[in-house]
């Protein structure tokens, strides 16, 4: 994959007249002295005029210059509406979502005269702080960020800010940071609902053997489902009615890390009645290793509505995933991404803590989707097509 711009026709910022820079980069026009008008004869008086000239002069060049450095160093502040600069830091494409969310943050950013310039980070916690630092340097008005790790990449949002431009987390929160917006889903949600729809299906059950099978533990987002999955479980378990028996985090999101590990504890002989995946790309991985053991048509959740996920669903070997409208998401971040190049303060509805504040947060709702809602759902809100979803 790429680590580097992806179209370039994406990446205007060379080509864009920089506003900043005309702002300040005009030489100060001064009177000359040369053609200013001498009509002393008294060569005295004349050599004292001649001073107070150089003494106006200095003090224009002096009043330019300090106008010209705050004006520098603010840009996000005189950033017009049609020149606004979107710097987009994603982490990466193993999910098809990614796409999705550049596609979508494009769109909306170039209907409303702005654009945006993205980086892909590959999973690579250096090469993401490089490349914000490189859009930083290329003086965009907005920062819209997806962190790899939730913790490495914070100490960039200061440089950020040093150099005026303002930060938005994108659908993953930056910890321990002063980051200015959050722009996400209700993460907790998404696990509430994927721990439900399980529980549910084990209704008749007692003492159902339930696996977690985690998100990545550099990404907070994976911590919100797990809080919500718990939330569900937690007084299920105190009564007997469920068991957790196994709970594994999955680095990076990795399906084949997801298949691999429920696998080898299968593989000892253990069985499990239902699995809560963090994401579909775990659901994937999760559902080879029950097929593999032999384990077939038990309750398996997960989220993003991946094309493969909602195919699942249909064939009956995943029950549910959760549908987050990226499009939504990314009309949402752009929107807030302008108003605060412009200045203004981000609309929120929540404040989630990052360990350094109290986040202002814009969180949008998961819906659960199951074989009996997919039209009403991705098919209707333009996700996917009939023939996508059906076949031709
Ligand atoms: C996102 C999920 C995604 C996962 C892996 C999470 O932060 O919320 O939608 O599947 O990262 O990329």
């Amino acid at each position: 994959m790429s680590d580097q711009l992806l179209d370039p026709g994406e990446n205007e910022i060379n080509a864009a007249p920089d506003v900043v820079n005309e702002s300040v980069g005009t030489t100060p026009q001064v009177p000359s002295l040369e053609t200013s008008p001498v009509v002393e004869l008294d060569p005295k008086k004349k050599k004292s005029k001649k001073w107070l000239w150089i003494a106006i002069a200095s003090a224009v060049i002096i009043a330019l210059a300090i106008v010209g450095y705050f004006l520098a160093t603010a840009p996000a502040k005189i950033a017009s509406k049609s020149s606004v600069r979107i710097g987009l830091s994603l982490d990466t494409y193993q999910e098809s979502r990614w796409e999705k969310d550049r596609q979508y943050i494009k769109e909306r950013a170039e209907a409303s005269g702005a654009k945006v310039t993205t980086m892909i980070a590959d999973g690579d916690d250096q090469l993401q702080i490089e490349q914000v630092e490189n859009l930083i340097s290329q003086r965009v008005d907005v920062l819209v960020i997806v962190p790899h790790d939730a913790k490495t990449i914070a100490p960039v949002i200061e440089e950020a800010h040093k150099a005026g431009i303002k930060v938005l987390s994108y659908d993953r929160l930056i910890l321990d940071s002063d980051v200015d917006i959050y722009v996400s889903f209700d993460n907790e949600q998404v696990g509430k609902n994927s721990a439900q729809y399980v529980v549910d299906a084990l209704a008749t059950k007692t003492g159902a053997k339930i696996a977690y099978v985690g998100g990545a533990p550099t990404d907070n987002n994976a911590t919100l489902i797990k809080k919500g999955v718990m939330s569900v479980l937690t007084p299920l378990i105190a009564s007997g009615k469920v068991k957790l028996v196994y709970d594994v985090p999955t680095a990076d999101w990795k399906p084949d890390l997801a298949y691999t590990s429920l696998k080898a504890y299968l593989d000892k002989g253990n069985v499990v009645d239902g699995v809560i995946a963090a994401n579909d790309g775990t659901a994937f991985g999760a559902i080879r290793a029950l097929q593999e053991s032999g384990i077939n048509g038990i309750p398996v959740t997960g989220q993003d509505a991946e094309l493969t996920a909602i195919q699942r669903l249909i064939a009956g070997t995943q029950l549910m995933t959760n549908y987050k409208s990226i499009k939504s998401l990314a009309s949402q971040a752009v929107d807030i991404a302008i108003d605060m190049a412009h200045g203004k303060a981000p609309t929120q509805n929540a404040k989630i803590n990052n360990g350094f504040k109290d986040v202002p947060s814009y969180l949008l709702t998961p819906v659960p989707v199951t074989k009996a809602n997919i039209d009403a759902t991705v098919i209707k809100d333009g996700y996917y097509t009939t023939a996508e979803v059906y076949g031709p």
